[in-house]
């Protein structure tokens, strides 16, 4: 862990008590931050409440709970709701922020990042990418299926670094001043490997051995790029289609959250991955069939699931 000073009377609210919301609060935990949990009903809260900590594989760890409609100040938000929440999440709370206030955006895909800085540009706002994997054994319970690194950077004023200096002393976390090409480079890849591995049912590595589903994954890639390049943002130092070879090869008997959830009949994130790309496209005048007949499939395999 790292030698670094740390503010104990720093509080820390995690709205998204999720995967990636439960490995946080041990995350801030350990460093010696206080955490409150925000749950989205009185149900959530009793059933917490009964036993106040949070699980992370063997280890336990104290946290305050509370509702959205709590009356506290809240100086210090980390959003870890799935990409289609956040802003309905940041809603439910954004009355009781004070002009200090900070938050942090970590969630996939893109869009709401820009939304809620358009409409609060006030707002100290930050966003992250992580590559740690976790998920839950029950509710309050999570389990870090891989330690990843972490970027965070200020959306609102690329040159502010304050809330870095308070994560700092967390583990494998850096400060990405420019955060819009990093959550790309991340979206880039989701957009190639996510929805393949949904529609052909198969974990990463298997996108890869099969011939048309890999002709489509070349096809999807170059149309990222022409998008990302329109838009000026750079991506990899080598094509796309390079490191998503490599990404999927390393997480190759890893299966993607989007095929989990359409095998468990859930909302998926394709509106902000490859539905977020398609309308930057549509922007920009732009052909993207092979990302729009991604966002059409999995719309269609999510209509199936939904009846
Ligand atoms: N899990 C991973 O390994 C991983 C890795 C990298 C990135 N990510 C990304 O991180 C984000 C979070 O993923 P996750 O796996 O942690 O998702 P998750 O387990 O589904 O957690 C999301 C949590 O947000 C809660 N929530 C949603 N709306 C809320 C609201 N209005 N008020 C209070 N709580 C609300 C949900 O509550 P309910 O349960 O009541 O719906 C759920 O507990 C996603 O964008 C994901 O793609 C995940």
């Amino acid at each position: 862990m790292s030698t670094e000073k740390v503010d104990t009377k720093m509080h820390w609210h995690i709205l998204g008590a999720g995967s990636i919301g439960l490995l946080w609060a041990a995350k801030l935990s350990l460093v010696g931050y206080r955490v409150t949990l925000i749950l989205r009903n009185q149900d959530k809260l009793e059933q917490l409440l009964r036993e106040p900590t949070i699980r992370r594989g063997g280890e336990h760890f104290p946290v305050n709970a509370e509702l959205p409609g709590s009356a506290s100040i809240i100086s210090n938000l980390l959003i870890t709701t799935k990409a289609y929440d956040v802003e309905s999440a940041f809603e439910s709370v954004k009355i009781r922020f004070s002009p200090n206030t900070k938050v942090l955006l970590l969630h996939n895909g893109l869009g709401p990042q820009q939304r809620l800085l358009e409409l609060h540009p006030e707002l100290e706002l930050w966003a992250g990418s992580t590559t740690d994997g976790a998920y839950r054994m029950s509710d309050f319970h999570v389990v870090q299926a891989g330690e990843g690194e972490i970027w965070i950077g200020s959306l609102s004023c690329s040159q502010q670094d304050s809330l870095y200096q308070y994560l700092k002393c967390l583990p494998a976390l850096h400060h990405q001043p420019l955060i819009i090409p990093r959550l790309w480079q991340k979206l880039a890849i989701n957009c190639a490997i996510n929805p393949l591995t949904a529609i052909y049912n198969c974990k990463n590595g298997e996108v890869l051995s099969n011939s048309e589903c890999f002709r489509q994954m070349r096809l999807v890639c170059e149309e990222v790029e022409q998008v990302a390049m329109a838009q000026k943002i750079p991506l990899f130092e080598t094509p796309l289609i390079n490191k998503v070879i490599e990404v999927a090869t390393v997480t190759a008997t890893n299966y993607s959250s989007m095929q989990q959830d359409v095998v468990h009949q859930r909302q998926t994130e394709i509106e902000f991955i490859n539905g977020f790309l398609c309308e930057q496209a549509r922007q920009q005048g732009i052909a993207t069939p092979a990302n729009d007949a991604m966002l059409d499939q999995i719309r269609q395999v999510s209509l199936i699931s939904d009846q």
